[in-house]
């Protein structure tokens, strides 16, 4: 199980949701599935939409990031990563502080997710 927390102004208060670790679900498909407005357009890591910060409660619970090439390219293109994060990423498994909500894959840890939203919208 994992404690997912998303925080957004576009939000009354934060909420927090209970995922299930190896579903393979995303951090957008478990966002949607509890009708957390990110906001997202292409869900194949391409646009860039579904931007969000992620923040993990236990630091040593960091494992395994999977950063896709596309995922860096965005990132990279909305100056979101540092060279130095992406090394991080791939040589010490050091998650980087932004991520593409549709291409992180929810793990069995907790993580506060934080996204801007689309303020003009209910
Ligand atoms: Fe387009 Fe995630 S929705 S990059």
């Amino acid at each position: 199980m994992a404690n997912i927390t998303f925080s957004s102004p576009v939000m009354a208060k934060d909420v927090t949701v209970y995922a299930v670790a190896g579903d393979r679900g995303t951090i957008l498909a478990v966002a949607k599935s509890h009708h957390i407005p990110i906001p997202f357009d292409c869900q194949d890591g391409e646009c860039g939409s579904c931007l969000v910060q992620v923040e993990h409660f236990n630091p040593k619970a960091k494992a395994a990031v999977a950063l896709t090439e596309k995922e860096k390219e965005v990132l990279r293109q909305l100056g979101k990563i540092t060279k130095e994060e992406i090394v991080e990423a791939e040589v010490n498994d050091v998650p980087p502080r932004y991520r593409l909500a549709c291409q992180c894959f929810v793990r069995n840890e907790d993580i506060l997710v934080k996204f801007e939203g689309d303020k003009t919208k209910p």
